[in-house]
């Protein structure tokens, strides 16, 4: 499904990124991995090829959250391929805290990964996209971007931005053939979501009318759909990934 494709994923050394980077090396993409640390982006590789083992996979050193670092992998990714269909803005960070108990180091972490992040990769890929005859956005938000949760007003904020760039992006990158799209899971079972209190945990299962957490996999497998020529004419949309979860 996307054979000849070029696609980059951030935040791909484990969980959601790295189950879609799996999945789209499977439908025969180039998949450039990019996340903070080397080793484990190598070690990422190494678990896809055991997948898939002819993948074509380029592992990219990018903090999403420092313009200069995007720069460089996007040089990277222009200078190797020169080319691009497909960006994954999936780097995020979850850091529970009330209101109150929220620092400004918090806040600006949070908004530099999660918002700041696919803006600044957002900006570099519509460019190389436009040149290579189109292309597919897909930014990972959350449901507690659409309907917020208490305890999470930071993430949820960082995350409902995404949702806002999302749309606009799809109106102004329409005209380059370049479809923007957001996934908003629920409760995946990554380490993200394995870092709450039991408390939450059995809140969170409750809310979930499946009855059940999602897999990585559930989301990697949207992230095709909207990455793939079957999505073609959808854009500016937020595709639940959730089981039925209400919040
Ligand atoms: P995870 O914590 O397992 O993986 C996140 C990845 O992002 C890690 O590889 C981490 O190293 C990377 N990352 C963090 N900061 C980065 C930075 N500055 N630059 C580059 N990479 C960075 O989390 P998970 O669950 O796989 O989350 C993926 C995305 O899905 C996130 O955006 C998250 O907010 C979103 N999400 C997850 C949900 C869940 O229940 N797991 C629910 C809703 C949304």
């Amino acid at each position: 499904m996307l054979k000849d494709k070029v696609a980059i994923i951030t935040g791909a050394a484990r969980g959601i990124g790295l189950a879609t980077a799996i999945e789209f090396a499977r439908a025969g993409a180039t998949v450039v991995l990019a996340g903070r640390d080397l080793p484990s982006l190598e070690d990422a590789c190494n678990t896809v090829r055991g997948i898939v083992p002819d993948a074509l996979l380029d592992p990219v050193v990018c903090d999403v959250a420092v313009a200069e670092s995007v720069r460089d992998c996007f040089q990277f990714v222009m200078r190797k391929h020169k080319r691009l269909h497909v960006l994954v803005n999936n780097a995020g960070i979850l850091e529970d805290a009330l209101i109150g108990m929220a620092t400004p180091k918090q806040i600006e972490r949070t908004f530099a990964v999660n918002t700041f992040g696919p803006l600044y990769c957002s900006q570099y890929a519509s460019r190389l996209m436009a040149r290579s005859g189109g292309g597919s956005i897909i930014n990972i938000a959350s449901i507690m971007g659409v309907n917020g949760s208490a305890g999470l007003s930071v993430y949820s904020g960082s995350k409902a931005a995404v949702i806002g760039i999302t749309k606009s992006l799809a109106k102004e990158l329409a005209p380059n053939a370049v479809r923007v799209n957001a996934i908003s899971p629920g409760f995946i079972e990554t380490d993200m979501a394995a870092a709450i209190t039991p408390e939450k945990y059995k809140e969170r299962m409750d809310s979930i009318k499946m009855g059940h957490a999602g897999k990585p996999l559930d989301v990697a497998n949207a992230a095709l759909f909207l990455a793939s020529d079957l999505s073609r004419y959808i854009t500016g949309q937020v595709l639940g990934v959730d089981g039925g979860m209400v919040v």
